[in-house]
């Protein structure tokens, strides 16, 4: 695989105007996410891989919706299918955007687990061969719901018959095409035209350019697929399982191979945005989403969820912790049973213990916040110690007010903070406290305690027999 690819004279058709029927979603089928990542990223971003001059999307069914979360790559058109017509007849309403280009390669938004390689081997096999028509076919051991590849006696393609359409016989036909097309521009659209709807599912169907090909003598042939997995169509929600299941494994590899430890990796969640520094261990259970970033030697998990987390090197994230849209930085310890929610930003060396939560709060370097605490809209500064029961009361029912809370304080257990409140440097406040004004620095600050009494005599009250 050379190291970089470029293809001048290949424009990319991308499918995804199809209804999705069979997921039954009101969301767009190629908008459904596998490992976190919509079905038609997966598919442009190996696209963009291959550096065809450019790529065109057909959409259709939910248009805005697609066009709105994939943005506006730079060497990406938009065009409509209005009617749903078929694969032949979304190909055809591209005709224009392919102009000048010497050859298409269609590919369908709903096969997440293409590989560029693979690309690569199909545009090499179409150029090099001449073949006015190429397309990618494999052997699966359940062809169901693929088109069949049909030969004759000598062994040569003459058709491709639709699960649909195909009779009993052709149907044990185990030899499929992937949906993938390479075509010389200047036939393509001239066999488009052709190409009729008189099938199980009056539609207009790609795959019948085969045999109109052969029959005006052109050169059609199949470049065989060695791992059939990556050509998987998603069509309905067990499909989308399976095919989560196929790339989870290869993420988990390819990490693994980066110098990764991953524990029991067939518990583990990895999406497919994610990155992960070496001697890193993942123990079982975790799952890491979205955009999580985890730098080198940290040791996440088990049962650990991160969604969007920043964790900078030598960071350990104990069991069963949740951290969402929040950053810790180096040498970190969260957890167990930390919560971080959006906003957190947690500082070189910070711990936060067991039954912690922390909310839109910046936490300075080395502050400990070991147990039990609520620490919302709070600025931390360096080297404190929060104590076990700490709360930040930082909403009246109708605004959040912030609690300002300078270097080296250390903060007694079961202190509630009544925001907005500002405690300065080397401030010490006693437990119990409930601090509705600002701690002035230094010294001890502690609110009025209830006398403590002792009553001697007490005694404890005896279950009664009933
Ligand atoms: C299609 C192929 C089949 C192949 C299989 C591989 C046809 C007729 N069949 O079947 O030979 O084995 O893929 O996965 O081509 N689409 C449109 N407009 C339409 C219809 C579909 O843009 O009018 C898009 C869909 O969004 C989808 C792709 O084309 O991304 C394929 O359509 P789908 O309905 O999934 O076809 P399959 O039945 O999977
Ligand atoms: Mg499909």
């Amino acid at each position: 695989m050379p190291h970089t690819l470029h293809y001048p004279d290949l424009l990319v058709c991308v499918l995804a105007a199809g209804k999705g029927k069979r997921m039954r979603s009101t969301t767009p089928k190629v908008l459904h996410p596998v490992l976190g990542k919509a079905m038609l990223l997966h598919v442009l971003h190996t696209v963009e891989e291959l550096q065809p001059s450019g790529m065109v999307v057909v959409t259709g069914d939910g248009s805005d919706q697609v066009r709105e979360h994939v943005g506006q790559p730079a060497n990406l058109e938009w065009v409509i299918q209005d009617k749903q017509l078929g694969t032949g007849h979304a190909v055809r309403q591209c005709e224009s955007v392919c102009q000048g280009a010497r050859h298409i390669m269609i590919v369908c938004g709903d096969t997440p687990l293409l590989r560029v390689e693979t690309l690569h081997q199909l545009a090499k096999a179409h150029m090099h061969s001449g073949a006015e028509v190429t397309f990618l076919s494999a052997i699966m051991d359940n062809p169901f719901g693929y088109g069949r590849v049909i030969r004759n006696a000598a062994g040569d393609i003459v058709a491709i018959a639709e699960e649909r359409d195909a009779s009993d016989e052709q149907k044990t036909i185990r030899e499929v095409t992937s949906g993938i097309y390479c075509v010389k521009q200047d036939v393509l659209f001239k066999l488009l035209e052709k190409v009729g709807n008189t099938n199980a599912q009056g539609e207009y169907y790609l795959p019948d350019i085969v045999p109109l090909a052969l029959e005006a003598g052109m050169r059609v042939q199949a470049v065989a697929m060695g791992d059939s997995r990556e050509i998987r169509g998603i069509n309905n929600r067990t499909q989308l399982a399976e095919a989560e299941a196929i790339l989870q494994k290869r993420i988990a590899e390819d990490w693994q191979m980066n110098g990764v430890t991953i524990e029991q990796p067939e518990t583990v969640r990895i999406e497919a945005s994610v990155k992960i520094g070496t001697d890193t261990v993942i123990r079982a259970g975790t799952q890491l989403l979205g955009s999580t970033h985890i730098g080198d030697n940290c040791v996440i998990g088990p049962y650990a969820v991160l969604e969007n987390a920043w964790i900078d090197d030598g960071c350990s994230i104990y069991a069963f912790s949740h951290i969402n849209d929040a950053s810790a930085g180096e040498g970190a310890r969260i957890g167990p049973f930390a919560r971080l929610r959006p906003g957190a930003k947690l500082d070189e060396d910070v711990h936060i213990g067991n039954f912690v939560e922390v909310k839109k709060s910046v936490i300075g370097r080395g502050s400990k916040i070991n147990h039990l605490s609520y620490v919302g809209d709070a600025l931390v500064g360096e080297q404190c110690n929060i104590g076990a029961g700490t709360i930040t009361c930082n909403y009246d029912g109708a605004n959040k007010h912030v609690t300002e809370i300078g270097d080296n304080v250390f903060v007694g257990s079961d202190t509630k903070l009544i925001a907005p409140v500002r405690v300065a440097d080397n401030a010490t406040i006693g437990a119990g406290s409930i601090i509705t004004r600002d701690v002035a620095p230094g010294g001890l600050t502690l609110s009025a305690r209830p006398d403590q009494r002792h009553v001697a005599d007490w005694q404890r009250p005896t279950k009664k027999e009933s």
